[in-house]
């Protein structure tokens, strides 16, 4: 069975699949550029969140599209890799966490233009296990709960926003909310790893954030991240 995996801004330049094939797959919604790969005898589908130059922002990040082409591919299920902010001072940068749960009040996508039809989003328990086994075997430690909370980007959050948010969550993002809910209404199971590459605005400091700084602390995260997808994969086999 094939992996889907979507990689973001702690993914850029990853070597994961140095060996791929570079497709485009044509969906009701817009052509998806993807790799596809052969891992330890499984196909692996990756989609760069941000594209084939990394270049598109959060907000015009095409969801339906990326979640389509999985299923036009049989991918049924999908590791999506988040940068994230941290909402709590116990969860320094450089933490990867697994979300058990999230919270997306507005801008959330559907599949379901047409027709009324109301899905119960979830993560899927059973790959977020697989998840955190791989990380638990490899060593690498893995915050094992969490919920995301999904803002709308590309801003960075006010201090006020992240005073308002941060009692309920445990960390914050622009991307896996959407992703999860979409694939959940497709039949897919999602689950997440999310990189904390900064603290979010207030939690610790006053001052403003500064996007290459988080760039830069995704990029720290890679290594481990790509350990824990490799081990994962190495154990479909
Ligand atoms: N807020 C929202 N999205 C993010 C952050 C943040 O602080 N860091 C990385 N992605």
């Amino acid at each position: 069975m094939a992996l889907g995996i979507i990689g973001g801004t702690s993914l850029v330049g990853t070597k994961l699949l140095e060996v791929a094939k570079k497709r485009e797959v044509n969906t009701p919604y817009g052509t998806v550029y993807l790799l596809i790969a052969t891992v330890q005898s499984d196909e692996i589908v990756y989609i760069p969140r941000h594209g084939k130059d990394s270049n598109i922002p959060p907000h015009r990040i095409n969801y339906k599209a990326n979640i389509r082409s999985f299923k036009e591919l049989g991918v049924e299920e999908i590791i999506g890799v988040t940068s994230v902010g941290s909402l709590k001072r116990t969860i320094p940068p450089q933490s990867l966490v697994v979300p058990h749960d999230y919270i997306s009040l507005c801008g959330i996508p559907t599949f379901y233009e047409n027709e009324i039809v109301h899905v119960t989003p979830e993560l899927d328990e059973v790959l977020r296990k697989r998840v955190i086994g791989a990380a638990r075997s490899l060593g690498i430690a893995i915050v094992e709960r969490g919920v995301y909370f999904q803002t709308v980007g590309p801003r960075l959050e006010t201090r006020a926003e992240i005073n308002l948010i941060k009692d309920y969550a445990n960390v914050v993002g622009m991307n896996m909310a959407s992703e999860a809910t979409l694939a959940t209404e497709l039949g897919l199971r999602y689950a997440n790893i999310s990189t904390v590459d900064n603290y979010a605005h207030g939690i610790i400091a006053e001052e403003a954030l500064d996007y290459k700084d988080i760039v830069e602390a995704a990029s720290k995260s890679r290594e481990n991240v790509e350990k824990v997808l490799l081990k994962v994969i190495e154990e479909m086999a």
